[in-house]
């Protein structure tokens, strides 16, 4: 509880509304957003506005780590009368926020006809015991950059990338960096260099697979590569800080997710026209694997305007204002037909590629307990990145516990 209160403070200063806290009798729909650095979320809100002055739209910037505004969503929602009536989702919480009977179905408001627009992945993660929660707002699949200037043709494998990483840093510029630190983006990263390695976590009928000797291959991997092929401090690193080293010149090689793009070519970035960006590596004989993640929206089951909050939802997931969080955040659309739209070719002239790698896309493992199982994995990577578990120890002791979550 106490995590949540300083959460809650945190919004509520944050809160950026139009009328602060007057509605002036309007509907009210307050939702809570990752930080706005590129202001389109900001920009999507007041052109709602413009369009529907009788709904007032509250948009909270809360933290940047999924993990932390997945706290704040929880906490309200614990608390019984939810302030958030609009729940802007990461792909992985929509299983839990389902079970625990705190969103309202959308298969009415959002039937299947309207669904074949978007990316079917998107879609499917927002669809929990048969009935679909969310709608997808940005999609996202990691992706391997590259310097082009420093690496001429990109490596395809493990053995290559970590080859690479070691022989190209010096001692100013490390070779590859990732998310390191311990919290959600950690595992998306692992789950790539465990894929790629042919493993995985759970099998098909949900049993754990993870201490499996790609499991134990593919943390040796990536906790070898700390302090050496990467830099020591890639173990502090979410995704900003690992896109500032590789923007500063500081890295050759950056697991990120391709929101970065448009922040590398800005003008005065020092590495703008440098930078190729192609799927993750694999394992000889083996295939890339990207981490399905990706942001949508859903309506709390204790939303007093669920019509106002469904007015936003459909007004913000149009084509227009996704165009709109491309141009201004990088955010990758989830409807399919904007992968094909002159402007954002324009731009981004690697969506076609994006686009076989998102379809391709894996997801998370999805489950109601799935928080507990990434806290798992989130403390045990970490402590293989730090050196305090050996990769094998980590391997071993977070398949015992997520044995122990899921039960097989
Ligand atoms: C991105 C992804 C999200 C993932 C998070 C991890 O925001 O879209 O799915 O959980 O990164 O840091």
């Amino acid at each position: 509880m106490g995590r949540w209160l300083r959460g809650f403070a945190l919004a509520t200063a944050a809160a950026l509304c139009g009328g602060c806290g007057q509605s002036d009798g309007r509907p009210v729909v307050r939702f809570i957003v990752q930080p706005d650095a590129g202001g389109g979320y900001r920009a999507v809100v007041e052109k709602f506005a413009l369009a529907r002055p009788d709904i007032l739209v509250e948009m909270v910037e809360g933290p940047a780590s999924t993990d932390s505004r997945e706290e704040m969503y929880i906490g309200a929602f614990m608390a019984g009368d939810s302030p958030y009536d609009v729940v802007l989702m990461d792909v992985i919480w929509v299983p839990k926020f389902a079970a625990q009977g705190w969103l309202l179905p959308l298969d009415d408001r959002f039937p299947s006809q309207a669904r074949d627009a978007f990316l079917p992945g998107d879609v499917r993660a927002g669809i929990w015991d048969g009935r679909c929660y969310r709608v997808p707002l940005r999609s996202d699949a990691g992706m391997l950059y590259y310097r082009s200037d420093l690496v001429p043709d990109p490596p395809a494998t493990f053995e290559a990338l970590a080859a690479r990483a070691r022989g190209l840093k010096t001692a100013d510029r490390g070779g590859f960096v990732f998310q390191g630190r311990q919290y959600e983006g950690l595992v998306c990263a692992f789950l790539e260099v465990l894929w790629g390695h042919g493993g995985d976590v759970l099998d098909d009928s949900g049993a754990v697979v993870l201490d499996s000797p790609e499991g134990i291959r593919a943390l040796t991997w990536l906790a070898g590569l700390v302090g050496d092929g990467a830099p020591e401090g890639v173990t502090t690193y979410q995704e900003e800080e690992a896109r500032a080293a590789f923007q500063e010149g500081r890295a050759v090689f950056m697991r990120n997710w391709p929101y970065a793009w448009a922040k590398l070519q800005e003008d005065g970035s020092p590495v703008k026209g440098k930078v190729g960006i192609v799927p993750m590596v694999h394992a000889e004989g083996r295939e890339s694997a990207a981490t399905l993640g990706g942001w949508g929206f859903g309506i709390s089951r204790t939303a007093k305007f669920p019509d106002a909050a469904w007015a936003f939802i459909e007004f913000a997931t149009a084509p227009e204002q996704q165009k709109l969080l491309n141009a201004r955040n990088g955010a990758i659309p989830t409807r399919r037909a904007l992968f094909e739209d002159p402007e954002i070719l324009a731009r981004h002239p690697h969506y076609p590629e994006l686009f076989r790698v998102l379809l391709a896309a894996r997801p998370r493992p999805v489950h109601p307990q799935y928080s507990r199982i990434s806290q798992s994995l989130q403390r045990h990577l970490s402590a293989a990145l730090v050196k305090s578990e050996t990769p094998e120890e980590a391997i071993r002791k977070a398949a015992g516990e997520i044995r122990g979550i899921v039960g097989k």
